[in-house]
């Protein structure tokens, strides 16, 4: 296998439209993450603790100068009462995600990452944006076994262009996620699929990094215009721009989850809110037999989610409990499992690199 046939697999893979064709994908996925991490479905609490955010990403809606919102902070006993609901509701995770912000010292994300510890059987995956080292060492230390951060893009140009760097540091999310697996984490990222600018030839590359990444967990989503950010304000990405532009399709996104299974096939990989909030009836089910293992459910009390805005129109529902029900019915009635414990990634003893497969 040389890296130019992956190029061409990939490639053909993303520019297919026949749906006949694309059934072979969706097989094809659907059997490696058989083989590979079987048939549960792992529940991952999600926490958004705080919308504060000291960055100016061009796309995202708890951008700094976005007036529009209001803002919070979680503390400590309002995360433990969530962290005692995911567990109650069958979770094995608990994921404690915000936006970039100061406010969140590395002393009380660390005490609370103790306590969920302490109290809980929970698994803990913090996804805290770039923090300085010390604070990721400090956390892991604390006992917070995973880390989550999306690198958006492998475009350089593009990821500058809408992700400026603080004043003080440059962000090199990849330097991050090496430091993140030397410290013990399991590590996490993700791309946004369908930003404007973004071409399908870059899309081919972030596969390719996932895999020189050996990733534990891959969570893409599509790029959704939030109308308070200056992305947003230029709208949907469409394919008159130019021939190659990635659209933030539902499609789109099923491709990259099943090539992202084919190149990682023990990685966990998220049906992500992003894709249900594209197809509420049927977009965990079909993301789950497309490459996906995991769920996220929203374990943040409404009064604090509706503020955490990244784009409009996301998935949220009043009744917590009765919603990872619901996801849980969904889950068996395509004949899956729902799984139990930390489902930490599983490593098996191949032939070949971590987390490389035949693709001929
Ligand atoms: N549409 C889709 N995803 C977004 N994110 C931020 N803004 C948007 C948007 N407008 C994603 C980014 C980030 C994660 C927290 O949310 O990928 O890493």
């Amino acid at each position: 296998m040389n890296a130019d046939f992956d190029r061409r697999f990939l490639m053909d893979w993303l520019t297919e439209e026949d749906p006949l064709r694309l059934a072979d994908l969706w097989r094809m996925a659907d059997t490696t993450r058989r083989e590979n991490v079987g048939e549960d479905v792992h529940l991952r609490g999600l926490v958004e603790i705080s919308n504060f955010c000291i960055r100016q990403c061009a796309y995202c809606g708890l951008r700094a100068p976005n007036m529009q919102l209001q803002r919070y902070r979680m503390m400590e006993e309002e995360i433990m009462e969530c962290a005692r609901k995911a567990w109650k509701l069958g979770c094995g995770t608990l994921v404690l995600q915000g936006g970039e912000d100061p406010g969140l010292t590395r002393k009380a994300v660390g005490a609370v990452v103790r306590r969920i510890k302490e109290e809980t059987p929970l698994a803990v995956t913090l996804s805290l944006g770039e923090r300085l080292f010390d604070d990721l060492a400090h956390w892991r230390r604390a006992g917070a076994d995973r880390y989550f951060i999306r690198f958006e893009t492998s475009d350089t140009e593009l990821y500058r262009r809408i992700h400026p760097s603080l004043p003080s540091r440059s962000s090199d999310r990849l330097a991050i996620l090496e430091a993140l697996k030397e410290m013990g984490y399991e590590t996490g990222s993700g791309i946004m699929i369908g930003i404007p600018g973004q071409h399908v030839h870059s899309l081919v590359e972030d596969l390719l990094l996932f895999r020189s990444l050996d990733l534990d967990m891959i969570g893409v989503g599509p790029y959704l215009p939030h109308p308070e950010t200056p992305l947003g304000r230029t709208g949907a990405p469409s394919s008159q721009s130019f021939s190659d532009q990635v659209l933030n399709s539902e499609t789109m996104v099923y491709k990259v989850m099943a090539l992202s299974r084919l190149l990682c096939p023990e990685a966990n990989i998220p049906v992500t809110t992003g894709l249900a909030t594209l197809n509420r009836e049927g977009g965990y089910e079909q993301g789950l037999q497309r490459g996906g293992n995991v769920i996220m459910p929203g374990i943040t009390p409404l009064h604090f989610g509706r503020n955490y805005e990244i784009y409009p129109g996301k998935v949220r529902f009043l009744e917590i409990t009765s919603a990872v029900e619901e996801i849980k019915k969904r889950i068996r009635s395509i004949g899956r499992t729902v799984g139990s414990g930390p489902g930490e990634r599983q490593r098996h003893v191949r032939g070949t690199l971590p987390g490389r497969v035949s693709l001929e």
